[in-house]
């Protein structure tokens, strides 16, 4: 298994790419499997993820071609995937591949609206909190669909098709308002989407819906309304840039001190975690570019924060802040309202030297002055991350175990980092 070293106390200099966001290629690609015709994905990420949600489409009979490199192309540039679904030959999601990333349990949508049928393991995925799928089982029902659970199976049908109709979740769910968007997408008639997901990537997937033909109003707000029962057809979309990606480099910057310019990055899609980072006292500017971040010699001030859906503090985000707020000078407190069990980089941390105090969903975080490297040891992919942070300020070297979690959610991060002058390097296991 791969390890990353880092030894900490470099500043970050320099321009850093902003990937195309993991959390819109996944349900983009999905999506192919809603048409015949060829879907064209630009601007996605190299990761983990993405290569295994690729084998369970071609599971499914999807053709999936990643395009050839051209000449001057850079690396660090996402790559162009194309997706056809011309002919679906398997409806069977197996458990060996859904328990690997619980996106892909979202199949279970355009496989029930175009064939009529479908048989989805329960996802399994990162293990922050018990993660349920009925939400998106209920959003199914409404449209019509029978389900039932079998041997950890959801196996569900609609032999008449599915049909409009209103669909009200008593939670905001991301992967809940996708799959209620795609079954909507073929379904015959109105359906209207009550306190719908306006994350940015929910609205990347309807509009690269409406590319493709489907007819949807309202997104990125908490009511959307799609007429569905068009055919739809193939398109070209560009993912949005991820700004989860960007807030994380965004904190590093913070941690470390420097100047970097985060190239390509929305700063509309990450304004809390910006005014976040403006109070913790980085300099943020927004330029055509992207986002630079700065930070000269103050120290990191300490903030009170609480995780929302969008457009509030992303919980994607959340370790990353406290893993920046260890070095505080003060108190911070960070609340958890979206997941029940993401404290797990906590105890981590503390191996560094940090001082964090839980009390339920609320973490109190006692910054200190210094932070000392040791083995840590990631334990889901945005906890992984947050230990990185750390180390980037810690006396001494930092060895990051199981990197695999940074695998599946963050491009070439030791790349990107290195570049901007970090002392980093993956060891690469048996
Ligand atoms: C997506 C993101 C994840 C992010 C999360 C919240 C992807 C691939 N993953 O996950 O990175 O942290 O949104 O922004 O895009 N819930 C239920 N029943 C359900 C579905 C969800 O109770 O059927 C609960 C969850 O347990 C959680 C909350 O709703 O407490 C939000 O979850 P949801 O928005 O659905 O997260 P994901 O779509 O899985």
């Amino acid at each position: 298994m791969d390890r990353i070293l880092i030894r900490g106390g470099r500043p970050l200099h320099g321009t850093l790419p902003i990937s195309g966001a993991k959390n819109a290629a996944l349900p983009l690609m999905i999506a192919s499997l809603l048409t015949e015709d060829e879907l064209t994905l630009a601007n996605v990420p190299r990761l983990s993820d993405v290569t295994n949600l690729g084998r369970i489409l071609g599971n499914h009979g999807v053709d999936v071609t990643i395009a050839g490199k051209r000449t001057g192309d850079d690396d660090l540039v996402g790559q162009t995937v194309r997706l056809n679904a011309r002919s679906i030959v398997d409806t069977t999601a197996p458990y060996e591949l859904v328990s690997t990333m619980r996106a892909s349990f979202w199949v279970i949508a355009p496989l029930v609206a175009r064939m009529g049928r479908a048989r989805v393991s329960l996802p399994g995925g990162c293990a922050i909190g018990t993660r349920p799928v009925d939400l998106l089982l209920m959003a199914l029902e409404r449209l019509g669909a029978r389900i039932e659970i079998d041997a950890g199976y959801a196996v569900i049908d609609a032999p008449k098709g599915l049909k409009g109709a209103e669909i009200d979740f008593p939670k905001v769910t991301v992967g809940g308002t996708h799959v209620a968007l795609m079954a909507a997408a073929l379904a015959d008639g109105t359906t209207v989407i009550r306190n719908a997901a306006c994350e940015p990537e929910v609205t990347d997937l309807a509009d690269c819906l409406v590319k493709m033909g489907a007819r949807i109003r309202g997104q990125g707000t908490a009511t959307i309304e799609v007429d569905g029962g068009a055919r739809l057809k193939g398109a070209h979309h560009t993912v949005v840039a991820d700004r989860i990606e960007a807030g994380t480099y965004a904190m590093c910057v913070a941690m470390t001190g420097g100047d970097v310019m985060l190239a390509g990055a929305r700063p509309e899609l990450l304004q809390s975690a910006l005014d976040v980072l403006g109070q913790a006292g980085a300099a943020i500017t927004v330029t055509n570019e992207g986002i630079r971040v700065a930070r000269n010699g103050h120290g990191i001030q300490p903030v009170t924060v609480t995780t929302d859906p969008f457009p509030g503090f992303p919980t994607d985000l959340q370790a990353q802040l406290m893993g920046l707020m260890t070095r505080a000078s003060g108190t911070s407190r960070i609340t958890e309202t979206i997941f029940e069990n993401r404290f797990m980089h906590v105890q981590e941390l503390a191996r560094l030297g940090a001082h964090i105090h839980l009390d339920g969903q609320t973490a109190t975080i006692e910054g200190v002055p210094v932070l000392k490297g040791a083995p840590v040891m990631a334990t889901d992919l945005r906890a992984s991350v947050s230990l990185v942070i750390a180390a980037l300020a810690a006396q001494g070297e930092t060895a990051v175990n199981r990197v695999y979690h940074l695998d599946r959610g963050f491009e070439r991060l030791e790349t990107k980092l290195a570049a901007c002058g970090a002392d980093i390097e993956r060891i690469k296991g048996s």
